[in-house]
């Protein structure tokens, strides 16, 4: 089969043309996003694979179908930007990765963590400049902290497993608490509760309607002023305003950031030569508790594999009519 990649990296067209060295396929690779002002140069092709800040809305799917396009494959876990609906009333099948190394973003919430709590990323750049100064850099331990984990499915709990052997006090909201968190240890709180209760809080759940703005001025007003708030999940999960607001009045102690609000603007590209416009972006930079990171949580050698892997297999069981393993539904 034919597949066009859009938003597409010198490390897609690695992985994948590795892997697909078993199903033959053509690949076709992007390097610009699919959204509504580059949908008009798709043509002639039933397959394409997209990534996280390709914007497939409603008017983009309808323009996919008249052009052919039948499966849209999304070589990430979520498929927040996708209307999903609207893909199921043309007849368009999405199909994604829902697991591909829980593991990998697990662990860059916990150096985000650790790197704040110690202060790393100051203190890199202190010692380098030969400033062995240790004030400004006093640290909290992680042992006996209570840490909140708001989604408690694979990444979550992959955090909880890892948070387990740091001996921290591990708290969760999930409208589907796991019986394998329960089993770790972990207590299952209301949202607000958690906020109250919890020194650090790790996000981990879907953006959806009822996820969006999750952390809002209300429910940072229920966190504890030094709070530590660590998003590598999706950046519309904080209304970054708010956020900016609190770490002003030092209700937020530390801020770390794997996504961003308006990331599509930002990430994946080198922007270095030249002026970022998003003030909101420049503003979170300039606070010393804050420490960000493009959208890299998924990016270890094992989670591109396993990404090549299943979204190749995802087409290949399209092509072959077998049943939809991975499909996304609303
Ligand atoms: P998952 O589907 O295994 O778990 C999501 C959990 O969130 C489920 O247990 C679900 O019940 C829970 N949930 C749903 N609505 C909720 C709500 N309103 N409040 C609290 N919990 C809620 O998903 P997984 O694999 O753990 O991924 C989580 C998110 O992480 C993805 O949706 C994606 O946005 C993000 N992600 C970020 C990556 C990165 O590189 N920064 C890479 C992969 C995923």
């Amino acid at each position: 089969m034919k597949i066009a990649f859009y938003s597409s990296q010198p490390y897609d067209i690695t992985f994948f043309e590795k892997v697909n060295t078993s199903y033959q396929h053509t690949l076709i690779f992007h390097d610009y996003a699919l959204n509504e002002d580059t949908v008009d140069l798709v043509k002639d092709i039933t397959c394409i694979c997209v990534f996280v800040n390709d914007k497939l809305t409603e008017a983009v799917l309808e323009k996919l179908y008249s052009k052919g396009v039948r499966l849209v494959a999304l070589r990430c876990a979520g498929f927040n930007n996708i209307d999903i609906a609207a893909a199921d009333k043309l007849g368009i099948t999405v199909v994604r990765v829902p697991a591909y190394s829980p593991e990998s973003v697990a662990e860059h919430a916990l150096a985000l963590i650790l790197s704040l709590s110690r202060h790393i990323h100051r203190a890199y750049n202190r010692v380098r400049e030969s400033n062995f100064s240790l004030n400004g850099l006093l640290g909290f331990e992680l042992h006996n902290a209570t840490v909140g984990i708001v989604g408690t499915g694979q990444i979550g709990t992959a955090l909880a497993k890892i948070l387990t052997g740091f001996g921290c006090n591990i708290i969760a909201y999930d409208p589907y608490p796991s019986d394998e968190c329960v089993d770790l240890g972990v207590t299952y709180l209301d949202f607000k509760t958690l906020c109250q209760q919890a020194d650090v809080i790790s996000l981990h759940c879907p953006l959806n309607e009822q996820t969006h703005h999750l952390i809002n001025e209300s429910s940072l007003h229920d966190m504890k002023k030094g709070i530590m708030l660590i998003n590598t999940s999706r950046g519309a999960m904080i209304d970054t305003q708010a956020a900016i607001d609190a770490l002003k009045n030092k209700h937020i102690g530390y801020l770390g950031l794997d996504v961003y609000e308006q990331e599509e603007n930002l990430f994946f590209q080198d922007l270095s030569d030249t002026i970022i416009s998003d003030d909101m972006f420049e503003r979170l930079l300039t606070f010393p508790n804050v420490l960000i990171t493009g959208h890299q949580a998924f990016f270890t050698d094992r989670a591109l594999t396993n990404i090549a892997e299943t979204t190749l297999m995802n087409i290949q069981r399209f092509e072959n009519h077998s049943e939809c393993l991975h499909c996304c539904h609303i």
